[in-house]
């Protein structure tokens, strides 16, 4: 079955639903997600999305900040585009509905996190991405150019490689036609045609054991853009948040915000003593690296599996009225945070790398751009400042809408694509092989290609990880597609990268800590490594 739009989108995340909205008056969007609209990263974001709005604070200071997290590889360009255009994304989610804490003389009220010289962040409570989602959600399904596909799984994007030609990562001609999708229901996989293809599909997280993502952030977007030949860089630079509840069994890991931090929370042990001193001035609101790698030094000194937060000095009234999320969460298993401290626990959180691109968003793939989390802007750098990436994806959602509509209006939808073909496959019956190997990936990622790393650690995982890669190549090619099965070779291609990219890397920088190689090294001060 074939559809055919101008822009074809592919996640609903903040990122993805923002640039739909914004071609929407150019042509006709399909908006494929692969299962709710809401069922996202951004849904889950607590803390805020960061914005100077008025003095003192200034965009230089936002700038500096950026960089010193970024740990000396920001993109200069990146981040005063990013920064300079946040005020102007703020206006636009608040005409679409999204409804900010305001203090009580109607201005924003703002909170600080850690690595932020000012008070930036808006925020919502402690759930601002929810707010966020349902203001671009409720616009979404009011708009008459927009189709929505949900429980569509993009399996790969279409280009020459489906007409008989080989693709190779530097050849600068590899056009993207749409992608093939499986309606998750009807087990058909359909041909999405498109001029312009927005690759939004978030996160990695579930590529590792502990993580504060939802199950869909398996990386999906850079694996199909990877096994299309697009570049792919800063794949070494995955984020732990140093605080995620700790409470064995449950996944995702429930987060405990960074806003708590900077709300006056502290870092302790069982016994009420504090670390965080001995790693660094600024104490508990250090840069989320640097605390989540003195967490994990801490647990493997004391051999207990977590740390404490306590914000049992504050007042209980306020803490309930800015955090009710985490006060009511922690309360379900017994905790009582204005009286007990909460036990904490690192937890992969966020990708810095992903899919290359420009300032205008366009990947290295003709037609096909990306924003959000699977996009690597150069904003980060080796480490992203907490609250900056809600703002990127929708600055990079506006800044692609813009180019991909001039692109769209030149560009006819091609008619030679062949369908999927599935011939000599049958149904997969063997679902623990799948179940195993997603089990056997992210026990090798989170073991040996963590918060530290060494060379011999990162060969054992390459190891590991590519028997496992050739089984699992074997079962896709004798199997008709499911999406489980899709998810584990996305997930398989990511670690790959992950740990390819944090071999070449000879330094410790940003969120890459190798015990091998512990001091930046000068030679790698310009950004960066990629699979070119
Ligand atoms: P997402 O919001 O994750 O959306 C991805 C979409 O792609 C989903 O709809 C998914 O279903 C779809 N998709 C994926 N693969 C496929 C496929 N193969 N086919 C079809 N659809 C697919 N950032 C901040 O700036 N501030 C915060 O306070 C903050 N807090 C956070 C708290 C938590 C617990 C988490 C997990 C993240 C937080 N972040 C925060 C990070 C931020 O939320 C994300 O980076 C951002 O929301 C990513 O948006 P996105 O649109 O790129 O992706
Ligand atoms: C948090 O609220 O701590 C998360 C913020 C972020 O990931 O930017």
């Amino acid at each position: 079955m074939v559809k055919s739009y101008d822009f074809l989108v592919i996640g609903s995340g903040a990122a993805g639903l923002a640039y739909a909205l914004k071609v929407a008056s150019a042509g006709r969007v399909a908006l494929v997600t692969k299962t709710t609209l809401s069922v996202t990263n951004t849904s889950k974001a607590q803390g805020g999305i960061a914005a100077v709005l008025k003095a003192p604070d200034d965009f230089e200071k936002h700038i500096r900040d950026t960089h010193i997290a970024g740990a000396g590889i920001c993109d200069p360009e990146v981040v005063r585009q990013v920064i300079t255009m946040a005020p102007e994304q703020i206006k636009q989610l608040v005409e679409w509905g999204t409804m900010f804490d305001r203090k009580e003389d109607g201005e924003f009220d703002l909170h600080k996190e850690g690595g932020h010289s000012e008070f930036r962040i808006l925020h919502h409570k402690d759930n601002s991405g929810e707010e966020i989602q349902r203001a671009l959600v409720s616009q979404i399904q009011n708009h008459p150019n927009i189709d929505v596909f949900e429980n569509h799984f993009a399996i790969d994007i279409i280009t020459q490689h489906h007409l008989g030609r080989h693709n190779e990562p530097w050849m600068k001609d590899i056009e993207c036609y749409g992608a093939y999708v499986l309606n998750e229901e009807t087990g058909v996989v359909m041909t999405f045609l498109s001029k312009v293809t927005m690759m939004a599909t978030g996160g990695i997280g579930n590529v590792y054991e502990v993580t504060t993502n939802p199950t869909i952030a398996t990386g999906d977007g850079i694996a199909m853009t990877f096994r299309a030949k697009g570049v792919i860089q800063g794949m070494e630079f995955v984020q732990f948040h140093p605080t995620s509840l700790y409470n064995p069994g449950e996944k995702p890991s429930f987060l405990i915000t960074e806003a708590m931090r900077g709300y006056g929370g502290i870092l302790r042990h069982k016994d009420g003593s504090s670390f965080m001193e001995k790693y660094d001035e600024r104490g508990s609101l250090a840069p989320r690296d640097i605390v989540a790698r003195a967490i994990d030094n801490e647990m493997k000194i004391t051999g207990e599996p977590c740390v404490y937060l306590d914000v049992t000095h504050k007042d209980p009234e306020q803490t309930k009225a800015h955090f009710p999320m985490i006060y009511e969460k922690c309360l379900s298993i017994g905790i009582d945070i204005t009286k007990e401290y909460i036990p904490v626990t690192p937890a992969a959180h966020y990708l810095c790398g992903g899919i290359k691109v420009d300032l205008n968003g366009r990947s290295s793939i003709r037609h096909l751009y990306a924003a959000g989390e699977c996009s690597c802007t150069g904003l980060h750098g080796a480490n992203r400042l907490a609250s900056n990436s809600l703002l990127e994806a929708l600055v990079y959602a506006d800044v692609a809408a813009k180019d991909s509509i001039k692109v769209a209006a030149l560009t006819t939808l091609r008619s030679d694509i062949p369908d999927w073909d599935d011939a000599g496959t049958v149904h997969n019956e063997e679902m623990i092989l799948i179940t195993q190997a997603n089990k056997e990936v992210e026990q090798i990622m989170s073991s040996y290609v963590g918060i530290v790393r060494s060379n011999l650690r990162l060969q054992r995982a390459l190891d590991r990880l590519e028997i496992i890669y050739r089984e699992t190549e074997d079962l896709y090619n004798a199997s008709h597609v499911s999406m489980k099965l899709c998810e584990l070779r996305n997930k398989i291609n990511v670690g790959y990268l992950i740990i390819k990219m944090a071999q070449k890397r000879r330094e410790s920088r940003g969120l890459h800590y190798t015990l091998d190689y512990k001091e930046r090294n000068k030679n790698l001060d310009t950004y960066p490594i990629d699979n070119e």
